[in-house]
């Protein structure tokens, strides 16, 4: 029985320490070989019965969120809904931290929130293996917002494999407005063509690496596919990207499809360091330090 008033979920951003992107597939996705790691930077997600299925978000960023049936939060509460022939009329908060259009999953990670969040609220307890489908079904990051952790992402991204992973510390640069995901993959097409690219696989260096907890180590496999593409979409995230490595970041990329730039630094101090370098340098709208692995999709309260 329902007896729930309300339920908020916790859900993680990610960076990708290694996005391997294969050739345009027939359905226009690309196989990707994407070790996620999930880093403490939260939205929460909190449903309440409602009238009718409504979103609304508060952060700093909230504008830039739709509040319509595109939006991964409510399009979640829907198939949910229709897999158990219930009504979705359920008000969907969203406390936004994540950076909007960044390339850090906060979409997906809203889309598993609610998921999450919904199954609670109804009283549903949808097996676990079921979730990640309908995550799957929302979106190629949205399995991995659920789980959490560090995984390694095959196919589109959405089938996953747990890895291990030290704690690493991280600075994420935001950028002014965000990117298209889609857009930052035809630019990938755009660059490769005439060129045959390799089928994507995992470097057994970076999964040492990140089993390892060695910042160094790590700072030496990062990889991103990606980049170049983003890079060529807005060359002024290189000036960020130096501006970072000037202020002593073992190691910088752009986080999945961008805008977003990622620094693996040492330490808490010198996540501090880096942070206040990266603001001076006028070369990005603001900064979060955090660490990784976090957990995945988490029930906080009902
Ligand atoms: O799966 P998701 O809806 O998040 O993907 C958004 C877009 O990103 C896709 O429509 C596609 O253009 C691109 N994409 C891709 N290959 C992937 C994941 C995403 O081309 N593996």
């Amino acid at each position: 029985m329902n007896t729930r008033k309300s339920v908020t979920v916790r859900v993680p951003a990610k960076v990708n320490v290694q996005l391997a992107v294969g050739a345009a597939r027939a359905d226009g996705f690309h196989d990707l070989a994407n070790v996620f790691l999930a880093v403490s930077l939260y939205d929460e997600v909190t449903v309440t019965p409602a009238e009718t299925l409504t979103v609304t978000c508060a952060g700093p960023d909230a504008d830039q969120v739709p509040l319509d049936r595109t939006n991964l939060a409510a399009r979640a509460a829907e198939v949910l809904a229709a897999r158990h022939g219930l009504s979705d009329a359920v008000h969907l908060h969203i406390a936004k931290n994540i950076p909007v259009a960044g390339g850090m999953a906060g979409g997906s990670a809203d889309g598993a929130g609610a998921l999450l969040a919904c199954d609670a609220l109804w009283g549903l307890g949808t097996p676990r293996a079921e979730l990640l489908k309908m995550c799957a079904e929302l979106g190629s990051d949205v399995p991995f917002s659920l789980v959490g952790g560090a995984a390694l992402g095959t196919g589109r991204g959405e089938l996953l494999t747990p890895v291990e992973a030290g704690t690493f510390h991280w600075v994420f640069a935001v950028a002014d407005g965000g990117l298209s995901t889609p857009a930052v993959f035809r630019e990938f097409d755009r660059l490769a063509e005439g060129r045959s690219v390799p089928v994507p696989q995992a470097s057994p260096a970076l999964l040492a690496a990140l089993a390892s907890g060695e910042a160094d180590a790590l700072a030496a496999t990062l990889a991103n596919d990606l980049q170049t593409a983003a890079l060529s979409l807005r060359p002024q995230l290189a000036a960020t990207l130096e501006a970072g490595t000037s202020a002593g970041a073992l190691a910088a990329l752009v986080s999945g499809s961008g805008p977003t730039t990622a620094f693996l630094v040492r330490d808490p101090e010198s996540a501090l360091k880096v942070a206040a370098a990266l603001e001076a340098s006028g070369t990005c709208r603001t900064t979060r330090t955090a660490t990784g692995p976090a957990p995945g999709a988490t029930v906080l309260s009902s």
